[in-house]
C-alpha cells in the first residue's frame, strides 16, 4: 500500500544487505512513520513480543524472516540444529494466539530440513521466508477480490447509497504483508468506485483501530469515522451499519473465531440486529487441529499497564498517562472467541464459505 505516494510492504529485506530485515515500527503510528532494522533472531523475537509489528499474518511473516536469520547465526554455532530449534522455540513463545506464528516457523523448519549443507540451508531459508511473505500478500489480495462481491451486493440492494462497514481492531495491510484481510474487500470496493464508509472501533487498550486502521484508511482516502468500542450496538440498532468485517488470529476447523477482545460483543450485537458479520482470513490462520475455540484457544493476557495507562501525542511529544487509580488491579485479555454460529461467512483466498466444518473443508479439501 502507499504511504506518502510510495509503495510499501510491511516487511522486506534491506536492498544493500539482505541479512537485515526492515519493518515499519508500528509503535510510533499514527504520529511517526519509522522503519526499524532487525539484525538477529533475538531482535525479531523482541519486535514480535513488544508489538513493534503485530497482526496475525505479519507476525507469521516476521517469524519466518527470523528463522532465516537463525540459519545465518547457526553457521557460527557449535550445533546448527540446536540453534535452529532454540530459535524456533524462542519465536513461537513470543505471542500465543495468532496461529500464523507456529505455522510459519514449522514451515521454515520443514523447508530447511529438505537440504543438507549449511549454505544450502541459508539459501533455502531465505527463499522460504520470501515465499511466505509473498503468499501472504497474494492471499490478502484474493480475499479482497472475493469479499468485494459481498459489498457490491449490498451496494446494489441500497441502490448505490453508501455501504457502512464496521470493523474492529486492525486487520489492515499493517497486520499482514500487504492489502490486509478485513480491509482488502474495503480497498477493492473503494477502488471500484463503490460508495463506502467505515466505522472504526478504537480497540482499547492498544487502540489498533484508532491508531492504525484509521491511519491506513486516511492514507488510502477511504471515508471513515473512529468510534469508541461500545458504540457499534447503538449504530446497528439505528440502521447505520450494513455489515461487519473483522480479521482473525486463529479460526478452528468448525469456524470459531479468535480475534481482538471485543469482537464477540460486536458479533452478538450484529446477530440481534440481523446484520451480516463476516470474518476475513488467509488459510494460514486456520488451526486445523482444533474444533472448540472457547476451550482450546489460549488467549493472551498482557500487562495490566496497557489498561491503566494511555499514551498519545501531547505538545509534539508522545506521553503516557495514568487513567486509573494507581493501586487498582486491571485485567488485560487480548482476544476473545466468537462462536461459529454468530459468523455469517468466512472470506478466504479461495472464496467465501459458511463458518461450518463442511463449508471450510469444501474450500480446503486437502484438510479433510
Ligand atoms: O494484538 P494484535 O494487534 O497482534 O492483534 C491482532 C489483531 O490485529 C486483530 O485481532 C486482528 O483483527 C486480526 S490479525 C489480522
Amino acid at each position: 500500500m502507499k504511504v506518502g505516494g510510495k509503495n510499501y510492504r510491511t516487511i522486506w529485506l534491506k536492498e544493500e544487505d539482505p541479512r537485515v530485515i526492515c519493518i515499519i515500527d508500528q509503535r510510533h503510528l499514527p504520529h511517526k512513520f519509522l522503519i526499524e532494522e532487525l539484525h538477529t533472531t533475538n531482535e525479531v523475537a523482541v519486535a514480535i513480543r513488544e508489538m513493534h509489528i503485530r497482526g496475525a499474518g505479519l507476525i507469521g511473516a516476521t517469524a519466518a524472516y527470523g528463522m532465516y536469520l537463525a540459519t545465518i547465526e547457526a553457521r557460527e554455532k557449535k550445533s546448527f540444529s540446536d540453534h535452529l530449534q532454540n530459535s524456533a522455540q524462542l519465536l513461537k513463545s513470543t505471542r500465543p494466539t495468532a496461529v500464523n506464528l507456529e505455522w510459519a516457523v514449522n514451515r521454515m523448519l520443514d523447508a530447511i530440513s529438505n537440504v543438507q549443507s549449511v549454505d544450502e540451508k541459508i539459501i533455502c531459508a531465505k527463499k522460504a521466508a520470501i515465499a511466505i511473505a509473498d503468499e501472504d500478500a497474494d492471499h490478502c489480495m484474493n480475499i479482497g477480490l472475493h469479499g468485494v462481491s459481498i459489498i457490491e451486493e449490498i451496494s446494489k440492494q441500497k441502490q448505490d447509497e453508501t455501504v457502512n462497514i464496521l470493523t474492529h481492531c486492525n486487520a489492515g495491510w499493517l497486520a499482514f504483508v500487504d492489502h490486509g484481510s478485513a480491509t482488502a474487500p474495503i480497498y477493492e470496493a473503494f477502488a471500484r468506485g463503490i460508495k463506502i464508509h467505515v466505522w472504526v472501533d478504537e480497540t482499547r487498550p492498544r487502540n489498533q483501530g484508532a491508531s492504525l486502521t484509521a491511519w491506513e484508511l486516511l492514507n488510502q482516502g477511504v471515508p471513515h469515522t473512529i468510534i469508541t468500542d461500545n458504540t457499534g450496538g447503538h449504530l446497528m440498532q439505528h440502521g447505520m451499519v450494513d455489515m461487519v468485517i473483522t480479521g482473525a488470529d486463529r479460526v478452528t476447523r468448525v469456524g470459531d473465531v479468535a480475534n481482538k477482545i471485543g469482537t464477540y460483543l460486536k458479533a452478538l450485537a450484529a446477530k440481534d440486529n440481523h446484520i451480516p458479520f463476516y470474518v476475513a482470513l488467509p488459510s494460514s490462520t486456520f488451526d486445523w487441529k482444533i474444533s472448540d475455540g472457547i476451550k482450546e484457544i489460549q488467549i493472551e493476557e498482557r500487562n495490566s499497564d496497557e489498561v491503566k495507562y494511555i499514551s498519545g501525542l501531547c505538545d509534539g511529544e508522545i506521553k503516557k498517562i495514568l487513567i486509573t487509580p494507581e493501586n487498582s488491579n486491571a485485567a488485560n485479555y487480548g482476544f476473545d472467541v466468537t462462536p461459529a454460529r454468530l459468523v455469517t461467512g468466512l472470506i478466504t483466498e479461495r472464496g467465501v464459505c459458511n463458518a461450518t466444518e463442511k463449508g471450510i473443508v469444501d474450500l480446503f479439501p486437502e484438510q479433510k
